[in-house]
């Protein structure tokens, strides 16, 4: 087993949201039952909820429990035991909760000090100025910055001065969930510790490249968030475009926390402006309607059940954004990306394809061109759809085949969750899987005009049926130039 990190306090800000509940606490679960925490590591819970340790882990045995495998209660209560719960005045006059986590931490200065800000992005630079007053930023202390940074680059540059006032940027962590995923990973090993894709992995052999992260959920209960989200901030912005960085990245010089960041960083900074009239034709926006979804009727965005009644910021609140994206280098000049995500398609996959051209000259009728799906999730894997001969005596008759990798079937250890990676990255203290405070800047640079162009259109995002494909100016995207984008039934 390999080393087992320091031991550390892990305060979480948020403790007791939907985040930690369903992420963080799982995942640090099950690195606790893997034998990856040492013993003195504590999980400090920070809301505003009143509670005290017994009524949170209360909470999370009756929340997290059924959610993740227990093979030996010792281990479940040994994770318990290591929960605390600080409430807080967040920002206001009362600071006995400022003094209780000071007290909590008063003698293990030497320790990791993790502060994971799981709250809203306006409530980062507070924090970090609260902590900072208290005393309590030592120089072993780190700080997690969950998405959104922000709502645009000028409120990313906000947070990240005010984060950067209190924390040094190697401090910083920010955070995307998707560059834990395991297959994620596997795209850059796949390209980079095997040769034979390198020579045609550029515009020369390459068409175009699709990423789509599909989702069969809608949003109840999240409109509070969602309206001043969409689908562009909350999954474009972040998630897309760093996958759309490991795609089209050069090979960086090693495996390491700046190598790998400085060339991503290269490509968000060689996207194409989408600007003024080109918005229009370059991307298209959609909002769920009533419809059909998993065998049972859902309401519309609009109707989704929610405390509050919708408003005109919810009727032009996009649920689904598609987009044609260019990288302006030598590599993949002329090639689109195709970015795409949505809320209450028939379907939830995440993935990656890259569209080969056609032979140069076919001598056989009915061939098609190559494709590499990097299936993200579910069923994790990579295929490449090669053409092959359909056994028979006749003519010959071709069919497109996969060369198919499942690593469920390939490897018989459990896939982590993004968040267990990244959590014991934090703690290690390796910022490789990150974002730097350039690449969040470079990605809103590039949002923000499409962002502007939306807000300004009198329009609003194209409907379309829940449990359906998006709308039909997402087919439109890729129909005008011959193009159709890979649907492939899932769970
Ligand atoms: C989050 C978004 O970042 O990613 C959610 O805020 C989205 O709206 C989620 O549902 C998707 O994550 P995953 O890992 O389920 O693809």
């Amino acid at each position: 087993m390999s080393e087992l990190p320091q031991s550390a306090d892990l305060i979480v800000f948020g403790g007791t949201g939907d985040l930690s509940m369903r992420k963080l606490l799982p995942a640090l679960y099950h690195c606790d039952r893997d034998g990856r925490l040492s013993p003195e590591t504590r999980i400090i819970a920070m809301s505003r909820g009143g509670l005290d340790d017994a009524d949170f882990r209360g909470k999370v045995d009756a929340q997290v429990r059924g959610a993740v495998p227990i093979d030996d209660l010792n281990v479940w209560e040994r994770f318990l035991g290591r929960l605390h719960h600080v409430s807080v005045d967040i920002g206001g006059e009362d600071t006995a909760g400022w003094e209780r986590l000071g007290a909590m931490l008063a003698g293990h200065e030497q320790r990791t000090r993790v502060f994971y800000l799981a709250s809203p992005p306006m409530t980062f630079g507070l924090f970090c100025r609260q902590l900072e007053r208290v005393g309590l930023v030592t120089p072993a202390s780190r700080v997690v910055l969950e998405k959104p940074l922000g709502r645009d680059l000028a409120s990313a540059r906000r947070i990240n001065d005010e984060v950067g006032a209190i924390f040094d940027e190697r401090q910083i962590h920010r955070i995307d969930h998707y560059l834990g995923k395991e297959t994620v990973q596997n795209l850059l090993v796949l390209r980079f510790a095997n040769a034979f894709l390198e020579p045609i992995w550029n515009s020369l052999w390459i068409d175009h490249v699709q990423i789509t992260a599909s989702e069969t959920v809608g949003t109840p209960g999240r409109r509070g968030y969602y309206d001043h989200a969409g689908a562009l901030r909350d999954m474009v912005q972040n998630h897309l475009l760093q996958l759309l960085c490991l795609v089209a990245m050069e090979p960086p010089s090693r495996n390491d926390r700046e190598a790998i960041r400085d060339e991503k960083v290269k490509v968000l900074q060689a996207l194409r402006p989408i600007v003024g009239g080109e918005v229009d034709r370059f991307t298209v926006r959609g909002q769920y309607t009533a419809g059909e979804s998993g065998g049972e009727q859902v309401p519309g965005y609009l109707d989704e059940p929610d405390g509050t009644a919708p408003t005109e910021t919810s009727r032009r609140v996009e649920t689904f954004a598609a987009i044609r994206a260019e990288v302006k280098n030598w590599r993949w000049a002329g090639v689109p990306f195709y970015l795409r995500t949505g809320k209450r398609m028939p379907h939830r996959y995440s993935e990656i394809v890259v569209q080969f051209k056609d032979v140069p000259h076919s001598i056989f009728p009915g061939s098609a061109p190559n494709r590499l799906v990097l299936r993200l999730q579910p069923s994790e894997g990579i295929q490449l759809h090669i053409m092959a001969k359909e056994p028979g005596a006749g003519e010959v008759a071709l069919k497109p085949v996969p060369l198919s990798l499942s690593f469920a079937e390939t490897f018989t250890t459990r896939v982590p969750e993004a968040y267990e990676r990244l959590l014991m990255d934090v703690l290690t203290g390796n910022p490789t899987l990150f974002m730097r405070r350039d690449e969040v800047e470079a990605a809103w640079r590039w949002i923000d005009p499409i962002l502007g162009e939306w807000e300004a259109h009198g329009t609003l995002p194209e409907p379309y049926p829940a449990g359906t494909s998006g709308p039909a100016g997402a087919h439109e995207l890729l129909g005008r130039s011959g193009r159709t984008w890979h649907e492939e039934a899932s769970e």
